[in-house]
């Protein structure tokens, strides 16, 4: 698969076959979100891999659909998934460089970017993924253990798609361009 294919194919995967995900491909989607551009080259990411069901319901636990953190329903269809990455940031190696704007911006800009290398290279093993940010940080991070340095940015629940997910539909880019200056078409 070409990167352009890679790209236009992906799309979020939130139902699974029960095919497991070897640690060889795991390392490669790894390395690919490792290639990624940050500020100041400080690749402040830390992954952590699950695949006990146990701490994968845990987490499910902390998830939430929708925005009300609290009364929002777990999000159930992650088990389905036979491993988690959950992408974290370490704050300190952003925050020593760059102060308060690697807590406003910096580190959640570069844990993106590294994410979607990582969602692209998914596609092109014929995996499936979804960014998933619904969770409540603290108890995410009481589970996981994170030092109080390491806070969690996103998760990635990854396996083979069973072929049920839709493509959603995106806005013609067209109408998203300005030239010279916002408005003027
Ligand atoms: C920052 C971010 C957070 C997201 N969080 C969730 C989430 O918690 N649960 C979920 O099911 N999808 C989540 N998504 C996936 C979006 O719903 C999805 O990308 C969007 O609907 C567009 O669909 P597509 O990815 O198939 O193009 C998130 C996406 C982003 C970029």
């Amino acid at each position: 698969m070409n990167v352009k294919e890679a790209i236009t194919n992906r799309m979020s995967i939130r139902s699974f076959t029960k095919g497991e995900v070897s640690n060889e491909m795991i390392l490669e989607i790894l390395r690919a979100g490792n290639c990624a551009p940050t500020a100041g080259n400080i690749q402040p990411w830390e992954f952590i891999i699950v695949r006990e069901h146990l701490t994968k319901k845990e987490i499910v636990n902390t998830t939430f659909l929708g925005k009300d953190e609290q009364k929002g329903i777990p999000q159930k269809w992650m088990l389905l998934a036979p491993i988690f990455i959950v992408i974290c940031a370490d704050v300190d190696r952003s925050y020593n460089k760059y102060g308060e704007k690697s807590l406003k911006t910096l580190i959640y800009l570069d844990c993106s970017a590294c994410i979607e290398n990582m969602l692209i290279t998914i596609v092109d093993l014929n995996l499936g993924s979804c960014y998933v940010s619904g969770f409540r940080e603290k108890e995410l991070s009481q589970i996981l253990k994170l030092p109080a340095n390491v806070i969690p940015i996103g998760i990635l629940p990854v396996g083979y798609p069973n072929g049920m997910s839709i493509k959603r539909p995106k806005i013609d880019v067209e109408s998203k361009i300005h030239y010279e200056w916002y408005n003027k078409k």
